[in-house]
């Protein structure tokens, strides 16, 4: 079936005719008694509500949580929101879709990018850090092919597919620039390790073949928390190997690159159990925190649909952006220039 009608598109009192991914699904009862149900629709444009009000029972099992539906309805605007009102739903198999449609991409070539963290490995010197990034980055294809795919979160930053791999990278680039300027007192080595591994749990605290969701590992655990056992493991495997490494993988580096990963939240209250205590564990914070907070803001700002020069509320942040020239519509900027 090919989709040829887009949630960003969707206006006001537009005729609804199109495949969608269902994100969230659930019935709930109206002041009249009568059950209805409450779903909320993607594809990789956008995320729209949607309301079906007849004939709920027949659809309760079909709509659920990662299916392909095809709509029939209307879009109005209810309290100032989009909202799609279904009058047909139909379930779709996956091979009636294109499940690219869906599911929002990255710009960039993963390919291209995982070639250039493994070219970031290369350039480590410290033998025990260098075999562990290998042993991760380079030889498990399962962790290699996840990488590639995987998003660095459900909804706040890089929410999208290969969005981690971009995360990593574009830390990276800062962090090398940083190794060099507090060269003194920075090793560099753990310092580009902590960024290629400190949101590597997140490969699995996330399921995200279809809808981005919390797996229950990752409820239960958490992204910090199955980095460290990663490392656990993979260090278990590389002293196991004959030769692989020049001496046993010492205790000292695996507690250094397990606090960058724990402390990389930065506070307790933000699910860090421990608080950075090495300047490496410091700057890996700081430079994930400036990173994700660049590409939430820069998002939410050119997704904004506000009219002037200052976004509508961001609740996240509980202001009100600027909009700079590159978020002004291109027929406005033209005036100006
Ligand atoms: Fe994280
Ligand atoms: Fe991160």
């Amino acid at each position: 079936m090919n989709k040829t009608q887009f949630i960003k598109d969707l206006k006001d009192k537009d005729t609804v005719s199109a495949p969608f991914l269902v994100k969230f699904s659930a019935v709930a009862v109206g002041k009249n008694g009568k059950p209805y149900m409450n779903l909320i629709l993607m594809d990789k444009t956008g995320e729209v509500e949607a309301r079906l009000w007849e004939d709920v029972q027949q659809h309760i099992g079909q709509a659920v949580k990662d299916s392909y539906i095809n709509v029939e309805g209307r879009c109005q605007t209810y309290q100032g929101r989009r909202q799609v009102v279904i009058n047909r739903l139909q379930l779709l198999r996956e091979d009636e879709v294109d499940s690219k449609d869906f599911v929002a991409e990255g710009t960039l070539d993963a390919e291209a990018l995982y070639a250039t963290l493994l070219g970031h490995i290369e350039s480590m010197k410290d033998p025990h850090y260098k075999a562990l990034a290998e042993a991760i980055f380079r030889d498990d294809l399962e962790i290699a092919d996840k990488m590639k795919r995987a998003p660095a979160a459900k909804t706040l930053h890089h929410a999208y597919r290969t969005g981690l791999l971009e995360h990593v990278l574009s830390i990276t680039t800062t962090l090398e620039a940083l190794a060099v300027h507090y060269g003194k007192h920075l090793n560099r080595d753990l310092l580009l390790l902590g960024g290629f591994l400190h949101d590597i749990g997140k490969l699995w605290e996330l399921s995200f073949e279809r809808v981005i969701d919390y797996t229950t590992e990752g409820k239960l655990i958490g992204h910090l928390v199955m980095g460290t056992e990663l490392i656990d493991r993979k260090v278990r495997e590389l002293d196991a190997q004959p030769g692989r490494l020049p001496s046993p993988f010492p205790v000292d580096k695996q507690l250094l690159i397990k606090h960058v990963i724990l402390a990389h939240h930065g506070q307790l209250e933000y699910g860090s159990p421990k608080r950075p205590k090495c300047l490496e564990a410091l700057v890996v914070h700081m430079i994930d925190d400036l990173d994700s907070k660049m590409n939430s803001i820069s998002t939410f700002i050119e997704q904004d649909l506000t009219t002037g020069q200052w976004t509508g509320l961001n609740r996240q942040y509980e202001r009100f952006f600027f909009k700079p020239e590159w978020a002004q519509p291109k027929a406005l900027t033209q005036e100006y220039t």
